[in-house]
C-alpha cells in the first residue's frame, strides 16, 4: 500500500512503505547507487589494504626502502657474526681493534652509553670530567684487558662507573677495542694526559 505525497521538493514523486509504526510512517527514499557503492567499495578497499600492507610482505615490494632496509640489517648481521664470539682476552681485544666493524661499532657505543660526555666526542677527554683516551699515558690502564676491566668495573671511588652490567659484555668488549683502537692517535682536541707511558700493545697474527 503507497500514498502520494506532497510534502517534497519534487511533489507526486515520494512514496510511502507500507509499514506505519504508531502511526508514523516511512518514505519509499531506498540509499542511491552511488552511495551503496562508496560504501561497499571503502569495506573491500579495506580488507585489500589489510591484506596488502598488515598481513603480507607485500609492502616490502611497493615500498624499496623497507627492502634496501632489510638488506642491510641482514648484511650487518652476517658481517656481525663474522666477528665471532667476543672475547675479552688481551690478544683478542687487540685483534678485534683492528677490525673496522668492531671499532665502528664500539664507537657508536661510546657515544650513545654517554662515555662522550665525560670523555668528549672524540674521546679527547674533557677538563675535570674524563680522561683524553686518544694518548699513550694510562692512569689505570697497562695493558689492553685494562682497558676492558675499567670500562666493565669502572674505576672504585672516581666519576667512573663500571658499565658491563647495564652494557653487557658484548657492547663493553666492542667499546673497549674502541677505545684500544684510539690509542696513540692524540686527538688534537685532546686535554694533557694523565698518568704513566703504557708499554706498548702489540696486535698478535690474526692467521690462527
Ligand atoms: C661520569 C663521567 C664518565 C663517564 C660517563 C665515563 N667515564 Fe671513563 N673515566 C672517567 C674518569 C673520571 C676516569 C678516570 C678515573 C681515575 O681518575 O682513575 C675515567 C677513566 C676511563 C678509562 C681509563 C683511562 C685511564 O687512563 O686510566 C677508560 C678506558 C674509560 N674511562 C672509558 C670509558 C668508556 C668506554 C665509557 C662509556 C662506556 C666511559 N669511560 C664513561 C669518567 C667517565
Amino acid at each position: 500500500m503507497s500514498t502520494q505525497d506532497k510534502n517534497d521538493g519534487a511533489p507526486g514523486t515520494n512514496q510511502l512503505t507500507g509499514h506505519a509504526y504508531d502511526g508514523i510512517s516511512e518514505y519509499d527514499n531506498p540509499i542511491p547507487g552511488w552511495w551503496h557503492a562508496i560504501f561497499l567499495g571503502s569495506i573491500l578497499f579495506s580488507v585489500v589494504y589489510m591484506a596488502v600492507f598488515h598481513l603480507s610482505s607485500a609492502k616490502e615490494k611497493l615500498r624499496p626502502e623497507a627492502r634496501l632496509a632489510r638488506a642491510q640489517e641482514r648484511a650487518a648481521a652476517e658481517s656481525f657474526a663474522l666477528l665471532g664470539e667476543l672475547k675479552s682476552d688481551g690478544p683478542s681485544l687487540m685483534l678485534l681493534s683492528t677490525s673496522e666493524l668492531a671499532v665502528g661499532k664500539g664507537k657508536s657505543i661510546f657515544a650513545s652509553k654517554g662515555c662522550v660526555a665525560c670523555h668528549g666526542p672524540n674521546a679527547g677527554g674533557v677538563p675535570g670530567l674524563g680522561l683524553n683516551l686518544t694518548d699513550d699515558y694510562g692512569k689505570n690502564l697497562r695493558t689492553p684487558e685494562d682497558v676492558f676491566h675499567t670500562i666493565s668495573q669502572g674505576v672504585t671511588g672516581t666519576a667512573m662507573l663500571g658499565f658491563e652490567a647495564q652494557m653487557g659484555k658484548d657492547d663493553t668488549i666492542l667499546a673497549a677495542a674502541y677505545v684500544i683502537s684510539l690509542r696513540g692517535t692524540n686527538t688534537p682536541d685532546g686535554i694533557p694526559p694523565e698518568g704513566e707511558l703504557m708499554p706498548e700493545w702489540t696486535v698478535p697474527d690474526s692467521d690462527d
